[in-house]
């Protein structure tokens, strides 16, 4: 779970490369480091911290010239973020340089044989291992690197997407993956190689991404020849054209990404359904949902499998697909379904949601449940990505990049994908009034103008976050739909401005998390005018009568709740089924304000990172 970019060709690759960690920080960003080869020698800088503490260093250590070289910004796994166990590392002989993203299981029984062999290590990382694994193989058969990396990537069990440098071979780099995303960037004359396409997007539109089990050999002048890691095999190169522009992945005049994400939704959601929606004709088109419609009409059952955010709205998924198409429906966190054995028959369909794609609970948990027999469908963000290459089919929610590590557009991207596939189901199945399902159509096509409308509330927002921010705790509680939405709204909490938050079902609360309530205990419930409404308020009542603080998200209009909150939030109305793509909206907005006035790093929260590629 860490950034990795490479470069080779023509220009200062320095520049190149702390531009490309920056854009990758959100993968990890607890430490840094750059190796460069000078013409002569390899200079290395490295430091806990961020990519703008490595500047820092590098502009009083380095001389940052060369026109090949790696760079790195982590996510500890093996080993405390410290200036040590940062990458780039080197071989004992110090010939050899390499960065790595992913984890070596097996790096301790390796690491022992390396010591006997009289390896000395200065760090408590697999990832230098690795490297004088790799070494080792080439110094004792006089290999090329290409073959000793070949070799000792047969050794290794675990994860990685490498770069490789050997200070005699000064015009190649060797990378190679497996379980962890990497990119090749193609330019004239020149190669960039990175986690993902954002530190090249401005060089190059294509790209090669490699496969799971694949290497290469980087190298100038020479077309580029990618082989299966196992067997030597060829495989013929698919260089892609990348769909991706610079704008997409930058702030655009926002403070925080997180923001931008935020007031991205209207458009973001109106491309989710663009093409797939056809509400003045009734008609929903998803053609990973039509081409197996019969396996997703004769399932038994769907089973959901996501973690965090992927995974609340795996939950409003679930009140959706069983509502209206009728289809029982279990949501798993998937790191417990890939260790827990559980009973997945051939007529069962899951879905695994995720953004990133590369999420490796959810990867394990839809390899397990291909193995079982089940007909996977993803609904992944990044296109490319691991999942939707590992899922029989599946729909993108074309939420752009989201580079915030505290996941808000691809939420609601996510839903609406589900309320597509939801509606599409119950037609088929003739489960839903027709009524409803055309009502339901239209209400989508409103849906970006409401949440425009719903963002109109920041002003609001802002003076409420002024009050609680330095609250110790604070409750989020809703009912149905918005169940779903409570947890997400605490999750979004904690997870960027450290104050502990729990989500809850509104009618749960008597049955424990009552006992926390005091005049110090915000809470925040989401009572739109639907279905639970009267028992909502009665939730309300109970809270108030406990003195806690209300902070209620209301339906435009709502005065019986008004009377009774210390705050009120109005949003739109809409169909009960859609109002979670609208109550989320101030939920985000309230989290990001807490998290600016508590000075938080908003975009890279502590202890966490975008993608999760490890266990
Ligand atoms: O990329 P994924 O959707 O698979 O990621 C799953 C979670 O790691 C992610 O949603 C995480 O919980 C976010 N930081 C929440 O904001």
């Amino acid at each position: 779970m860490c950034g990795i970019v490479g470069y080779i060709g023509y220009r200062n690759a320095y520049d190149v490369i702390i531009k490309g960690l920056q854009r990758l920080e959100y993968r990890g960003y607890d430490s840094a480091g750059v190796v460069l080869f000078d013409g002569t020698q390899m200079q290395l800088c490295k430091t806990k911290g961020k990519v703008s503490d490595l500047q820092a260093k590098a502009a009083k250590e380095m001389n940052a010239v060369g026109t090949i070289g790696m760079g790195h910004t982590r996510w500890a796994t093996h080993g405390v973020p410290n200036d040590v166990n940062s990458h780039p590392h080197y071989s004992n002989s110090g010939e050899l340089a390499i960065i790595h993203n992913g984890i070596i299981e097996n790096y301790e029984p390796l690491k022992k044989e390396l010591i006997n062999r009289g390896y000395v290590f200065k760090s408590d990382t697999d990832t230098e291992v690795l490297v004088n694994l790799i070494e080792d193989i080439q110094k004792t058969n006089q290999l090329k690197l290409g073959k000793a990396v070949q070799i000792a990537l047969n050794q290794v069990v675990g994860a990685y997407a490498i770069c490789v440098f050997d200070v005699k071979k000064p015009n190649e780099i060797i990378v190679a993956r497996l379980g962890s995303p990497l990119a090749i960037g193609i330019g004239e004359n020149e190669y960039f190689i990175a986690s993902d396409a954002s530190p090249f997007i401005e060089y190059t539109n294509n790209a090669i991404y490699l496969e799971d089990e694949e290497m290469a050999i980087v190298r100038l002048n020479k077309s580029m020849k990618i082989r299966k890691i196992k067997d030597d095999s060829l495989v013929v190169p698919y260089v892609q054209e990348l769909q991706l522009n610079l704008e997409q992945i930058e702030k655009g005049g926002y403070d925080h990404f997180m923001l931008k994400e935020i007031h991205e939704q209207p458009a973001v959601i109106k491309d989710t359904y663009r093409g797939r929606l056809l509400s003045d004709k009734g008609i929903i088109k998803m053609a990973g949902v039509e081409d197996n419609l019969d396996k997703f009409t004769n399932a038994k059952r769907i089973v959901i499998v996501a973690c965090g955010t992927s995974w609340h709205a795996g939950l409003v998924g679930e009140y959706l697909i069983e509502e209206f198409a009728r289809i029982p429906v279990e949501v798993e966190y998937a790191s417990e379904f890939r260790y827990r054995n559980p009973i997945i028959n051939k007529d069962d369909v899951v879905i695994a949601i995720s953004q990133s794609g590369e999420t490796a609970d959810t990867l394990a948990a839809i390899k397990l449940a291909k193995e079982k027999g089940a007909f996977v469908f993803g609904v992944c963000n990044v296109v490319g990505s691991s999942i939707s290459r590992e899922t029989h089919a599946g729909a993108y929610t074309h939420a752009g990049p989201e580079i915030g590590v505290a996941s808000t557009k691809a939420f609601t991207t996510q839903i609406t994908v589900l309320a597509l596939i939801a509606f599409r189901l119950a037609k088929v199945k003739g489960t839903i009034s027709q009524s409803d399902y055309l009502r339901n159509l239209l209400e989508m096509e409103l849906i970006p103008s409401k949440i425009e409308e719903a963002l109109k509330v920041d002003g609001h927002v802002i003076d409420i976050a002024a009050i609680y921010k330095d609250a110790p705790n604070c409750l989020y509680l809703g009912r149905g739909f918005n169940y779903p939405v409570a947890m997400e709204g605490a999750l979004k909490l904690k997870e960027i401005s450290y104050i502990h938050a729990e989500g809850y079902p509104a009618a749960e609360m008597k049955h424990g998390p009552i006992a926390l309530i005091d005049e110090h205990m915000p809470v925040v419930v989401i009572a739109p005018k639907q279905n639970h409404y009267d028992k909502v308020v009665s939730n309300i009542q109970e809270i108030k009568a406990r003195s806690g603080k209300i902070i209620a998200v209301v339906t435009k209009g709502d005065e019986q709740v008004r009377a009774l909150a210390d705050h009120v939030i109005e949003i739109p109305e809409t169909t009960e089924a859609l109002t979670p793509l609208l109550s989320t909206i101030p939920l985000q907005l309230l989290s990001y304000h807490i998290a600016v006035m508590r000075e938080c790093n908003v975009d890279q929260p502590r202890n966490l990172a975008k993608s999760v590629t490890v266990e």
